[in-house]
């Protein structure tokens, strides 16, 4: 069950968000939301868009709110992270609950799990651990959760792979925090066959496109 959807929307827009008063309204409830499960609130359109695309291995899972949502709702997904909540490692993120099983691990999992598609979700910005995970990542799709180039997740490495080399294949609008500009994204290798999508294609449908058209 996804109780952090009902109080994301709650508590996700404030008055005058961009005054100071509403900054200082705003921030504390982002900041409890994000270490309490995730720097994206998880839509139910989200999770089942990611079950289709299991099995999964999840990069930086944080607290593996997202993990959670989508194998209660009958996905496979693995999730690792270099800084698992509740590690004895030092806490660079800050995130306190775990509600998934979360192993310590990098893009090198990868190599162990070839037949999954990858997801990211927040990336951490400035750094390149965006770009290795798209560098070992051999599928055609990877789920993708954050602020597209010139925002606040990947490095530019990163930006520079997705724009040389992949399409955003679907795109699902997720309920923002003020100031932020997020969004759950499928990108296809360029390389790839391509399910048709028009405009107004709802998730489902793409999800029947891609099983009859294009296993992944
Ligand atoms: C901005 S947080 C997003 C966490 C989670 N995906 C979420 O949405 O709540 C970035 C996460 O990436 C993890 N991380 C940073 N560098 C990593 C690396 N090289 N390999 C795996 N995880 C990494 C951090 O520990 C942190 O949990």
């Amino acid at each position: 069950m996804n109780n952090a959807y009902e109080l994301a929307v709650a508590h996700c827009r404030v008055p005058d968000a961009y005054s100071a008063d509403g900054f200082r309204l705003n921030y504390p409830r982002r900041a409890q939301f994000v270490r309490a499960y995730s720097w994206a609130i998880p839509n139910a359109a989200a999770i089942q868009a990611l079950v289709v695309l299991s099995p999964l291995i999840e990069i930086g899972a944080g607290t593996g709110y997202w993990a959670k949502l989508v194998a209660d709702a009958g996905g496979v997904i693995v999730a690792f992270d270099v800084v698992p909540p509740g590690s004895k490692l030092p806490l660079g993120y800050r995130q306190r609950c775990l509600h998934y099983p979360v192993f310590i691990g990098d893009h090198e999992k990868l190599r162990a799990h070839p037949d999954r598609a990858l997801f990211l979700c927040w990336p951490p910005y400035n750094d390149p651990m965006a770009a290795n995970c798209l560098r070992e990542f051999s599928g055609v799709r990877f789920a993708y959760v954050g602020e597209w180039d010139g925002g606040c997740c990947g490095g530019e490495d990163f930006w520079d792979l997705v724009g040389e080399g992949w399409d955003v294949e679907y795109e699902i609008a997720l309920e923002q925090w003020d100031g932020m500009h997020d969004a759950f994204y499928i990108l296809l290798r360029r390389s790839a066959p391509r399910v048709r999508i028009d405009h107004g294609t709802s998730w489902h449908e793409w999800a029947e496109a891609l099983q009859e058209r294009n296993p992944t």
